[in-house]
């Protein structure tokens, strides 16, 4: 009896188990009812009294092996399968939650859809540019303050590459490289060198519109403008341009909108004043048409451009502009309703 256990014991450690099925038919063979252990047992009724400590040593190992083998292929066969055991694979899935579009993107469309029905096409250009087409070929002077090392990320010096500090360059992409009329929109993403807080972070996102043609004037920019402003908000929104400066045009103007909050009453949102700026604009320079190849005696136009993070604050009052950028679900959830 004690050389049958040991031949078992050999069999063990030379035993390769690769399937379900074979730790089943193992299963069978060693440990059913019907097994080779329990047949051991019945067996040692009959082993000779002095034998059986010894016998009855040798069998537990034997029965203890088993057991082992047997629970440590199970485990690594189900490792293996990713652990699937005790899972339904046939129950329904858990619906997967319906993510939620983020509101620049929502606003971002919605603006450059305004501009589509008014005929502008979309334009992109790249976030990492050249002094030329972000400030030079605009008209900023050698010593403009927007080119301080302050403002602006450089990327490298030789050649000298920066992230753009507004989408302004992506006009000069599209007039030096398409002739007149052109009515472009142009989104994207834009980089200052700021401290990041609640009202200025290191990115922000604008959209720009350029119109060149021959004989575009200044109340083609105000009507452009006031269609948006009511598009955008409400029917009943009113205009108000200032005077401003910007090298790339002339003349230039801010322009501010009826408080969308209090209708120009006056409330805390618009400091008691009635309205809010929301965009910079202007009649795009002559230089700025010459240093791209655009004849200035036969072409005018107009440029602007916007924040789409103020916009947005407007239209949902997210007034803290670290909000945008932190992914946090429950403010992304608050949008789920937004078209
Ligand atoms: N580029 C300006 C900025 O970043 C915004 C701007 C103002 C764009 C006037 C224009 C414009 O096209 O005409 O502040």
């Amino acid at each position: 009896m004690k050389q049958k256990i040991q031949k078992l014991l050999d069999e063990l450690s030379g035993l390769s188990i690769q399937t379900h099925e074979e730790l089943e038919n193992f299963r069978l063979r060693f440990m059913s009812k019907k097994g080779l252990i329990s047949s051991l047992f019945s067996e040692f009724k009959s082993v000779p009294a002095e034998e059986k400590k010894d016998v009855g040593a040798a069998m537990n190992v034997l029965k203890n092996r088993v057991a082992e083998l047997y629970e440590s292929v199970k485990r690594s066969l189900e490792q293996s399968e990713g652990d699937t055991s005790g899972e339904d694979l046939t129950r329904t899935a858990y619906p997967i939650p319906m993510g939620t579009r983020h509101p620049l993107s929502l606003v971002r469309e919605e603006i450059c859809r305004i501009f589509n029905r008014l005929g502008f096409s979309i334009a992109l250009g790249p976030e990492i540019e050249d002094d030329w087409h972000v400030f030079e070929s605009l008209n900023f002077a050698d010593d403009h303050p927007a080119r301080d090392m302050q403002d602006t990320f450089f990327v490298s010096t030789s050649p000298e590459l920066l992230l753009r500090t507004h989408t302004s360059s992506v006009q000069t992409r599209v007039m030096t490289s398409q002739k007149p009329p052109i009515r472009i929109i142009c989104p994207g993403r834009v980089y200052r060198n700021e401290a990041i807080s609640a009202r200025a972070h290191c990115f922000f996102h604008q959209v720009e519109a350029l119109y060149i043609d021959e004989n575009v004037t200044f109340a083609d920019l105000r009507q452009t403008l006031l269609f948006f402003a009511q598009e955008m908000f409400d029917a009943n929104t009113r205009i108000r341009l200032r005077p401003s400066y910007f090298p790339f045009t002339e003349p230039s103007a801010e322009m501010d909108i009826s408080c969308n909050i209090c209708g120009g009453e006056g409330c805390s949102f618009c400091k008691h004043t009635g309205w809010v700026e929301i965009l910079g604009c202007g009649m795009v320079d002559p230089n700025v048409l010459e240093n791209c190849g655009i004849d200035s005696k036969k072409y005018s136009g107009f440029a602007l451009g916007m924040g789409v993070e103020r916009i947005t604050n407007l239209k949902y009052r997210v007034s803290d502009l670290r909000l945008f950028s932190e992914n946090d679900k429950r403010f992304l959830k608050q949008f789920e309703s937004a078209k």
